[in-house]
């Protein structure tokens, strides 16, 4: 796996995802021999991915990964795609910590999805303010999704 600071060796890897959803990264880190660990807040999505990848090496639990990972660190790839901007400024913030706390030595974080400012949808639709980076939309795309955070630098 290549990076901006250089190759992964996949095989062993330790990965922990935050938010994985209904699990749409998982097959790609199984298939690179990984060892996968995700924390998930749906109940539902967790029972159903634990039956969907009984794999010995692919570790989903329900959990807020802004109170706790759950997993035991440390790994070697944090990955979030579209699940951090969905909380808010200070939790986002801890979160930041807490993967600046988990990491094995030359381990890497891998977000996705950290919407800037500059989005359309800030100064085009309705939103209620959660706090100075975040907001619920009542119109738009992103109407009916809870939680998005616009930032440039808070971390
Ligand atoms: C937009 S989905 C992204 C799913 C996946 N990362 C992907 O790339 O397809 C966001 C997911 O993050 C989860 N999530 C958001 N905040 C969370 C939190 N504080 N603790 C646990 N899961 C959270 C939601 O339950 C949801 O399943």
């Amino acid at each position: 796996m290549v990076t901006s600071r250089g190759i992964l060796s996949p095989v062993g890897m330790r990965v922990l995802e935050l938010g994985c959803g209904p699990g749409a990264n998982i097959p790609f880190f199984l298939s690179q021999g990984a060892d996968y660990y995700a924390a998930e807040g749906s109940e539902t999505i967790v029972v159903e991915l634990q039956k969907k990848f009984p794999d010995k090496n692919c570790h989903v639990a329900c959990a807020d990964f802004t109170k706790d990972f759950v997993w035991e660190g440390p790994f070697d790839l944090i990955v979030d795609r579209g699940a951090l901007t969905h909380n808010n400024t200070a939790d986002l913030q801890k979160v930041v910590e807490m993967i600046r706390g988990s990491f094995a030595s030359n381990g890497r974080f891998m977000g996705m999805d950290w919407f800037s400012t500059r989005h359309d949808a800030l100064a085009r639709d309705r939103s209620n303010t959660v706090d100075a980076h975040t907001r619920v939309f009542r119109e738009g795309y992103f109407d009916g999704l809870g939680n998005y955070i616009f930032q440039m630098w808070i971390i």
